[in-house]
This record gives C-alpha cells, structure tokens and sequence, in this order.
C-alpha cells in the first residue's frame, strides 16, 4: 500500500514498518512510537498475541488495554455505540492523544484486551509511523505503553529495550516521542459529560472547549482529585475504579521520591533543600526535580543531580522530558528524590499525576 502517512518513508524505513507489520499480522508483539510513548502492540483480536503483551510487560491481567486504529472507519466493527459528544471529540482530538471508551461490540476482540469489561478504550495515535504501521498490519492493534509495569513508559526505544529486550518480538524505532505523556482516557456518560479516567495529552480545557461538562474522576477513586494528597489504598478498599490501571502504582523510580508543594516557591525550595541535606547527611544520593523559573531559589550543589522539567510556563517541555528525568534518577542510583509541584491544570494536571503515583502519595505540603 501507499497511504500518504508512508509516502514520506525511506526504503529501509519501508522495510522497518513492513517487518513490523508483519510480526502483527503473525501474532507477535512489536514495539512501537506514537505521538504520546511507545506502546507494545499486538493484534487486538489474538487472545495468544495479547497475553503475550501482559507477559511481556508483567502488567496484571485486570488492566485493559487501549485499542488503536488508523482510520475512523474502523471503529463501528469495534464498538456497539458512539454518543454524540464521543463523535465530537473524535473529531476535534483525533488523530491525537486522546483515548475514548466506548461500549464493545461482542465477538471481536480478545476479551483480554478489555479485561472483561463491557466497554474498549480505542484511539487514533498521531504519528506517521503508528498510522502507517496500523495502516499496513490490516489489524486493530491493542497497545499499553511498552514498559515493564510500573516502569515510567517509554520515550524512546531504548527504554523499550531497557525494560523489555528479549521478551518482545521487535521495536519499530522512530526517535523520542513529542507529547511524552499518554494519552487522555475519557469516558462519556449518556447526559454527554466527560469523565475524565485519566489525564493526559489532551488538557481538560481543551475538552471542555468541545464537549461542555467534562468531570475529573469522582473523589475518592484512585486517580481522582481526593486522591491527591493521601496514599493509594488499591484494590480492595475502594469502589471499583472506572479506568482499571489508576489504582496501581506507576512509574516509580528505585529511590524514594517526594513532592514538595506550596503557594510559595521559596517556602517549598527552603523545605526540598533541608530534606534534601537531611539526606545527604543520612549518606543518601540525591536528586531534585525542579522547574527552571525555580532554579535560582536553590544552591547549585542543592541535590547531587539536579534535573529541569523546563519553564513552568511550557509545561509541553516538562511532559515530554517527565518519563526519562525519572528513568535518569534510578540510572545515576539515586536514592532520595524531591520533586517541585506544578500547578494542577491544562498539561499540568497529567504531570501532577504521574508525579502522585511515582511519589506513592507522598507529597509535603509547605503551607
Ligand atoms: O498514550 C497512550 O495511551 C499509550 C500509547 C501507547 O497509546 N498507551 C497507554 O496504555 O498508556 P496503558 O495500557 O499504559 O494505559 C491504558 C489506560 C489504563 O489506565 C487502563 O486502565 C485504561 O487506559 N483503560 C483501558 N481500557 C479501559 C476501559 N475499557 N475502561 C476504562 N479504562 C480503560
Ligand atoms: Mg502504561
């Protein structure tokens, strides 16, 4: 095939995406970019494929996976029903960082892929690469981020190789991704709201812009806004969540990581770095992750490695560098890690979450 998204390719791109593809269309998992992380593909409708991914990944068998498509036209032989302002964020949001769960059509899919539910997560990547990998493996493909399960996801094929080499069929390589974040996973309810399952790529704004009402998880629930200060109970103490994989801890680096929060930036500087010098007089090695409006509130030798997640005022920068600052942190072994907050709205609120879940709910509040 031709589609434009693989015109632009070189012919040792076109033997790399058909190779790819082929693993796919064989039954086997390959990793791949998309415009948010890489993802470990496999045929969405291959129970074998698909259990093959959750090993791969060590990623328990309750947490669906989100199935990605290269055309709208896909859609109506995966699912039974699209509400009217699903369409409508559809067509403002894809292709794009934008997951959508739908109610599945029966008899499709791997009842793997969506872990028994009634409903499929399904999105359209944007990214030449993914849409013509899709395009040509003929097949609706189901893709978690290609991490081993509670790893920050990958920005690059190297942390897929990292986590994953050896027990994958592949990785279609196409350089560090852009968003850096995944995507947004939205849920709409029958009165048309947008229950926001897990933030993401696409900012609640942006939601709100095209369907209305848009609602963050009910609080209480793992992911939800009453989560944020307290440690995740799991599974057992709580309602079951909507969006199965927020109640598991995620992207936690080796060392010990806190976030540090307040209204005032130099209060919460003065407290990362008295914690920070605590530890260091423990014998611990430390690293602070600040935002660079804020470097000049500490001393350079504040941490042992300091890492900038860029201007709070381009949160884009600080989403994209987000997974390989952690992944950093556990190479150099550090072992005590202060992280700054950042405001929790627009790309803010989907760092602010994955900071939570790194930090296992600790957070030091300033005032
Ligand atoms: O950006 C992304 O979304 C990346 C790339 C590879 O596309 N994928 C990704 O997949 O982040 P994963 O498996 O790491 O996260 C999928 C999230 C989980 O929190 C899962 O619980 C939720 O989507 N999810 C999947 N199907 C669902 C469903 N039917 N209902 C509610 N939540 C669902
Ligand atoms: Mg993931």
């Amino acid at each position: 095939g031709s589609s434009a998204a693989e015109r632009q390719y070189s012919a040792a791109d076109q033997q790399s995406l058909a190779e790819a593809a082929a693993i796919l269309a064989g039954g086997g998992t390959v990793a791949f970019p998309t415009e948010t992380v890489y993802g470990l593909g496999a045929d969405a409708r291959n129970t074998a494929a698909v259990e093959a991914v959750f090993a791969a990944k060590g990623r328990p068998s309750d947490n669906p996976l989100i199935v990605h498509i290269a055309r709208r036209e896909q859609l109506g032989g995966l699912v039974s029903d699209i509400h009217p302002a699903a369409a409508a964020l559809m067509d403002a949001f894809w292709p794009g960082p934008l997951s959508l769960v739908l109610p599945v059509r029966p008899g499709v899919l791997s009842p793997r892929v969506t872990a028994g539910l009634d409903t499929v997560a399904v999105r359209m990547p944007d990214h030449p690469a993914a849409l013509a990998l899709l395009e040509r493996s003929g097949c609706p493909v189901a893709a978690p981020s290609a991490n081993r399960s509670g790893r920050p996801s990958p920005t690059a094929a190297a942390h897929v190789m990292e986590d994953l080499a050896g027990y994958i069929g592949g990785v279609l390589d196409d350089g560090p991704t852009g968003v850096g974040v995944e995507s947004t996973v939205v849920q709409v309810q029958p009165d048309g709201t947008a229950v926001i399952l897990r933030p993401g790529g696409i900012t609640a704004e942006q939601l709100s812009a095209v369907a209305g009402a848009v609602a963050a998880p009910p609080s209480g629930e793992p992911g939800g806004a009453a989560q944020a200060g307290g440690v995740d109970a799991g599974a057992d103490s709580s309602p079951a969540p909507r969006s199965p994989g927020m109640k598991y801890t995620h992207y936690a680096p080796q060392g010990s990581l806190s976030i540090v929060s307040g209204t005032s930036p130099q209060r919460a500087a003065d407290t990362a770095a008295a914690l920070l010098m605590e530890a260091r007089g423990r014998g611990e090695k430390t690293g602070l992750l600040l935002f660079e409006e804020h470097r000049v509130l500490y001393s350079d030798d504040a941490a042992d490695y300091i890492v900038s997640l860029g201007p709070l005022a381009a949160l884009e920068e600080g989403a994209r560098s987000l997974y390989s600052a952690l992944r950093y942190f556990d190479e150099v072994s550090a072992d005590y890690i202060i992280a700054e907050a950042c405001p929790d709205s627009g790309l803010g609120s989907a760092i602010m979450n994955r900071l939570r879940k790194a930090a296992g709910g600790s957070v030091v509040r300033t005032d």
